[in-house]
Order: structure tokens, then C-alpha cells, then sequence
């Protein structure tokens, strides 16, 4: 590599930069429809199972990988072979595609999002017909240049580098997002018949649980939402030294990730409730339902521009995160500088995406193609040759490295047998009931 391997500067940068991935539009955007979608407080069983056993377990290995060679996904690549595992130029790769895949329509709903955060600085957003206008950007040409807005962004970020770039913005906006979420939840929990919301979000649907589909939906959604890709935070691992305790930063991860998704639970669906909105209005509900709820609250415009760009502050930290996975490997394998990398990865990946721009069916199809089987398959692959063809021992020494509380050995028990017999099954369902989005 061309320039020398950056390190977080501190425990706390790193994991605010875990946070930071986790946090994104899968917590806002998705679980809070998935909720009132399926289920209500019922489909909080399943995703707490998945978080604990899957998200925390996997997440551990992943960053424990990242660390143990020091490298990105071609370093797996490489080991891979040195291992003569078949295919070792090809299959880790796939989870290289599939993050770049989730970063390509990524930007196209954090594109939406800056939209709707300049039209409340700069129209009257309380006088118009949310279905609408929403129905009048989406899948249209006019989304073009939000999508290149937010990738360039995310270009900008990313060619500053990692204690630059990724660090410093995610110490910046991570705790602001986080108070932000918290007031507005207050305003929103004390809305008159918000506890209708509340009822809702906390009564389980037990049917809920014999539908096949929210337990697909479920284990989606736990990986998505702390980025478990096999490559993701591999790669910020990749960036951290032995001092770093990785189960502790992971349990953290996972418990502000959850109480994210729970905050944007109680911000939207009590309001929805007050103002007699349907919960499970699926993928519209951010940006249809929300904006209908601002409008009726007093001093609304205001809360709703703080919202959005809350919801920009989650997208940002999260598009980074997914950026970095194939600028390192193009800077490793070309032997470029970062900047250029960013540039010419970042431009590639937008430019790939602009069709989508333009039909909201591909943009489902691509979307769920990703999220269901790619990003799953890549982890898969990536967290099972971690397992069995690594030394166990070197890998429990990886993991307890750093650590208060030595739990190396029960990872590896809780990956080999359960992990990664899970995620296959995970595969394979997703295979069977199609879209998780
Ligand atoms: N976790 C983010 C969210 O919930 C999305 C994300 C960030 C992601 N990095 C990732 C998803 C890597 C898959 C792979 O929105």
C-alpha cells in the first residue's frame, strides 16, 4: 500500500466509528416499518434472539479478523489461498460486492433524506400532499442529484482518511444524533394518544411469530443493522491495536444500535398513533408518515428539520462505512493513494447506481438481491473459513486480547455451531420468502 496503515486514535473513536456503522437508515428507516409491519412488540423477539447470538457473535469474529491480519478483504483473499482453499481469489470478493451493492442504493435514500431536510429549510413543507410529492421524486429523474450529493459526500468523508475522516466526523455527530432522537422522543411520547403507540410497540402480536416471514425479516434486519458483512467491520478492525477490548466495544455496538432502533420506534409510531397514521405503512411511512405527523405538531417545521437531518447525521456515518470496505481494497490491491481511490471507487459506485434512480421496482429488487442473499453469503463465507480453517487457539488469543472478561473460547463455540449453520439457514430462508425490504 502506498501509504502507511492508519490506526483509530482511541478505544472511544473506534467504537463510536461501530456505532457509527451501526446506526444508519437501518435502524430508522426500516425497523420502524418492519415493526408495524410485522408484528408490533412481536417482532422484538425474534431481533433480540438474532442481535444476541448472531449480530453480537459474528461482529466480534469479523472485527477480531480485521485486527488478527491487519488488512482488508484481500488479506483474507490472500490467506485464503495460502490455505489452498478453492476459489480463494473469488470468494471473498463477494463480500467486497456486497457492500459496494448496499452502498449503491444507500445513497439513493440518503439522497431522499438531504432532499427532505433542504425542502423544510426552504419551502413550505406543511402545505403539500406528502403521497404526492413523495411519489413525484422517487423512481424519477429529479432524484439524480440528491443520489451524486450524497455520494460525493461520502467521498469527501472517506478520502480524509480513517482518524480524519471516518473518526473524527462519527465523535462529532454520533452523540448529537443520539440527544437529538431522545428530545424528540420526549415530545413524542407526550403527545396527546400516544400511548396508543406505545400499547402497540410493546403487545406482542403473538401470530406474528408463527409467520416464517418475520423471522427472515428479523435475522435481515440484525445483520443489516450492525453492518455484519464479513468485510464492514473487518475492515475498521483492521484499524485498531491489541489495547482495544473487542467484546466490550461489540456489546456496546449492539446495545446503542438496539436503543437507536427502539428511539426511532418511539419518535415515529406513538406520533403516527396520535395523529391517526397507519404504523405499518411499510417504506413510506419516513417519508410520508413523518412528514404528515410534523405537520400537525406546533413548532413542527422546526422538529422536522432537526429530524431529518438527525436521520442524515445516521445515513453518513453508516455510507462511510461501506465506502471504506472497497477503497481499502482498491489502495491495497493498486497500490494507489487514498485519495484517488475514494475518487475513483466512490464515482464508479454512483455512477452504477443512477439507474435506479429511475424505477423503484429495480431499486426493490437490487435492494433485497443485496441485503438478503449477498451481504448474508459474504459474511458466510468470510466467518467460516474464520472458524474452521484458522487456529482455534490463535483466534481465541485474538479475541481476548485486550479483553476484562475472556469469552475467545465461547465465540468460537457459539460461531462454529451456531453462526454458521444459522446464517446458512438464514440464506436459505431469505432464498425461500424473497425480499427482507
Ligand atoms: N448498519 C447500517 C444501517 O443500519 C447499514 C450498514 C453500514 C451496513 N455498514 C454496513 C449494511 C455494511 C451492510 C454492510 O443502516
Amino acid at each position: 500500500m502506498k501509504e502507511k496503515r492508519e490506526k483509530f486514535s482511541n478505544r472511544l473513536g473506534f467504537i463510536l466509528s461501530c456505532v457509527g456503522a451501526a446506526v444508519g437508515l437501518g435502524n430508522i428507516w426500516m425497523f420502524s416499518w418492519k415493526l408495524g409491519t410485522f408484528g408490533g412488540g412481536a417482532f422484538l423477539i425474534p431481533y433480540f434472539i438474532f442481535m444476541a447470538f448472531f449480530a453480537y457473535i459474528g461482529l466480534i469474529s469479523e472485527i477480531s479478523f480485521g485486527r488478527m491480519i491487519k488488512k482488508g478483504v484481500m488479506g483474507v483473499s490472500e490467506l485464503m489461498k495460502e490455505k489452498n482453499i478453492p476459489l480463494a481469489n473469488y470468494l471473498p470478493l463477494i463480500s467486497i460486492v456486497s457492500v459496494s451493492g448496499i452502498f449503491i442504493f444507500y445513497i439513493i435514500v440518503f439522497g431522499w433524506i438531504i432532499k427532505y431536510f433542504y425542502s423544510y429549510l426552504t419551502v413550505d413543507m406543511n402545505s403539500i400532499d406528502y403521497a404526492t410529492y413523495f411519489e413525484t421524486f422517487v423512481g424519477t429523474s429529479s432524484s439524480v442529484g440528491w443520489h451524486i450529493l450524497a455520494g460525493v459526500i461520502s467521498i469527501g468523508v472517506i478520502s480524509l482518511g480513517v482518524v480524519k475522516g471516518i473518526e473524527k466526523l462519527n465523535k462529532i455527530i454520533m452523540p448529537l444524533m443520539f440527544i437529538i432522537f431522545i428530545g424528540l422522543m420526549i415530545k413524542s411520547l407526550t403527545l396527546p394518544g400516544a400511548t396508543e403507540g406505545i400499547k402497540y410497540l410493546l403487545t406482542p402480536k403473538w401470530e406474528a411469530l408463527a409467520n416464517p416471514q418475520t423471522w427472515v425479516m428479523a435475522l435481515g434486519q440484525s445483520f443489516f443493522t450492525v453492518g455484519l458483512s464479513g468485510s464492514a467491520l473487518l475492515v475498521y478492525g483492521s484499524y485498531i491495536d491489541e489495547k482495544v477490548d473487542i467484546p466490550n466495544s461489540v456489546f456496546h455496538t449492539c446495545v446503542l444500535d438496539t436503543c437507536a432502533a427502539l428511539l426511532a420506534g418511539f419518535v415515529i409510531i406513538p406520533a403516527a398513533f396520535a395523529f391517526g397514521h397507519n404504523p405499518g405503512a411499510g417504506p413510506g411511512l419516513l417519508f410520508i408518515t413523518v412528514p404528515a405527523i410534523f405537520s400537525q405538531i406546533s413548532g413542527g417545521k422546526i422538529l422536522a428539520g432537526i429530524f431529518f437531518l438527525s436521520v442524515i447525521f445516521a445515513a453518513v456515518s453508516s455510507a462511510i462505512n461501506q465506502l471504506e470496505v472497497p477503497v481499502e481494497a482498491f489502495m491495497y490491491k493498486f497500490n494507489v493513494s487514498r485519495k484517488k481511490a475514494s475518487a475513483i471507487v466512490g464515482t464508479i459506485l454512483i455512477l452504477v447506481g443512477i439507474p435506479l434512480d429511475f424505477s423503484m421496482n429495480l431499486f426493490g429488487k437490487f435492494a433485497d438481491f443485496m441485503s438478503v442473499i449477498l451481504i448474508p453469503l459474504g459474511a458466510l463465507i468470510i466467518l467460516a473459513f474464520f472458524y474452521f480453517a484458522i487456529d482455534n487457539k490463535k483466534i481465541i488469543d485474538e479475541i481476548d486480547k485486550g479483553a476484562s472478561k475472556k469469552r475467545g473460547k465461547y465465540i468460537i463455540g457459539f460461531g462454529k455451531y451456531l453462526f454458521v449453520p444459522g446464517t446458512a439457514a438464514v440464506l436459505i430462508l431469505g432464498l425461500i420468502f424473497g425480499s427482507i425490504g
